[in-house]
């Protein structure tokens, strides 16, 4: 086989085969074939497209170029989430634990965040000693004692996508369907859990800046789960503004706290409900959604997923008096508020560049090596569709660097779009995608 004939056929558009596909994604891992040959061949797949097939063949050789980490030792029905990426997206932390007390073993291993979105791990870090690295065998006990392991990645994950992310991201061939669609899943299904809810993002501070790309995204997903043998699910969801109100990863601690206390921003607590139930559904825990739901809403009012969280930390080695007293967690020199100079109501609040602001003042990283501030970051005190006066404060900045904070001070002041109340008001979730097709909610 030659690379050369692979390219030629995806450049007249014809249908790559299994082997063609395999053959490629093994010697570029093994560094037999140049970056430049599959260069171009992903830009002829960039402007050829791949179809279903073909993507699941690329998906299954990306994992068959490392390792899997096999979890059938762990009991019962496991289940994870994914997000695509968004801006203050505390859910994990919340949902995690409600998914644990129902009894359902939620598990997931995790890649470290990038950019304006913020990492699970990074955010368990701001709690003294949690540790996030933990062996294959302490990840499926902890699993096994407590329904809940959250940890980054150990073993040699899908190499094959390293080396293709860094090639796409410096040849204008990101965003293809296909590419990203295995590069995300191939990663997931490399870690064998039993079913998978994604969370796929649109608007401003997503991937995905509109809906129709949002729901083809979640649908090649989905397929590409099925295709493997797993259960598959997409909940297409909003991030047009940031998640709940903390962005930053100590902030975000603290009101994943409040959410399991029962006194969350409304939109995450909504957002947890949702995916959570379908999480209950997928596991067979319950038959019907309403079950589901006062299953979910039970974990708070009782305390348990709370109760859970402090277990979770107890087991990771963390010291659960952070839990207990957030006043504890890392804390910024300086609180900045930024008021309004206007009446009227929020029209828009642009997630990404809220991202990108949290991101000036230290709380995610630029490159792979950027040391984050875990104090840093904003709190949001007014969100899309909020009434607001003149002098009201619509947001606080954290932060421990004084000029940086009011260079962002100006941005927040511009981000917020105050004018007439907005004809629609905005929606949480559009849809969801099952191996029955999508409905739009
Ligand atoms: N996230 C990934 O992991 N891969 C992509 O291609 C895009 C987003
Ligand atoms: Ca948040």
């Amino acid at each position: 086989m030659r690379m050369y004939d692979i390219i030629k056929k995806k450049r007249d558009n014809e249908e790559l085969t299994t082997q063609e596909i395999d053959y490629f994604v093994e010697n570029y891992t093994n560094n037999t074939i140049p970056d430049y040959q599959v260069a171009a061949l992903f830009m002829a797949i960039f402007l050829n497209k791949m179809n279903r097939r073909e993507t699941l063949d690329l998906t299954k050789a990306m994992i068959n170029s490392g390792d899997s980490v096999n979890l059938s030792k762990i009991n019962g029905k496991k289940v994870d989430k994914h997000s695509t990426g968004g801006v203050g997206d505390t859910t994990t932390l919340i949902l995690g634990p409600m998914i644990a007390a129902c009894n359902v073993p939620f598990v997931k291993m995790s890649g470290r965040g990038l950019g304006h979105t913020g990492g699970t791990l990074d955010k368990l870090e701001s709690i003294k000693n949690f540790k996030v690295e933990l062996s294959t065998e302490k990840f499926i006990k902890n699993a096994n004692k407590i329904n809940i392991s959250l940890c980054s990645q150990t073993a040699n994950i899908t190499p094959a996508d390293k080396k293709f992310y860094a090639l796409r991201d410096v040849t204008a061939t990101v965003d293809n369907l296909s590419l990203i669609a295995s590069s995300i899943m191939s990663k997931k299904l490399a870690i064998g859990t039993d079913a998978i809810i994604l969370d796929v993002k649109v608007g401003s501070g997503a991937f995905m800046k509109n809906i129709d790309d949002a729901l083809k995204l979640a649908e090649e997903m989905v397929n590409i789960g099925l295709g493997y043998g797993r259960e598959t699910i997409a909940l297409v969801t909003n991030m047009d503004e940031p998640l709940g109100n903390a962005i930053g990863n100590a902030l975000e601690v603290k009101e994943a706290i409040q959410t399991l206390k029962g006194h969350g921003p409304k939109d995450l607590y909504e957002l947890c409900l949702q995916l959570g139930s379908k999480l209950l559904l997928l596991a067979g825990r319950v038959q019907s959604k309403d079950d589901a739901l006062s299953l979910l809403r039970n974990t708070i009012r009782s305390n348990s997923a709370y109760e859970k969280l402090i277990e979770l930390v107890k087991y990771q080695d963390g010291d659960i008096s952070y839990i207990e007293n957030p006043d504890l967690l890392p804390k910024a020199n300086h609180i900045i508020k930024v008021k309004s100079e206007k009446k009227g109501y929020v029209k828009s609040l642009n997630a990404e560049e809220i991202g990108k602001a949290a991101l000036t003042l230290g709380a995610g990283r630029i490159t792979m090596d950027s040391v984050i501030d875990l104090s840093a970051g904003i709190v949001l005190n007014k969100k899309v569709d909020d009434k607001v006066d003149i002098g009201d404060t619509l947001a606080y900045i954290h932060s421990n660097d004084i000029d940086k904070a009011m260079d962002v001070k100006s941005d927040i002041e511009r981000l917020y779009i105050i004018g007439d109340k907005n004809k629609e008001t905005k929606k949480l979730i559009y849809g969801l995608i099952t191996k029955d097709g999508i409905e739009l909610y």
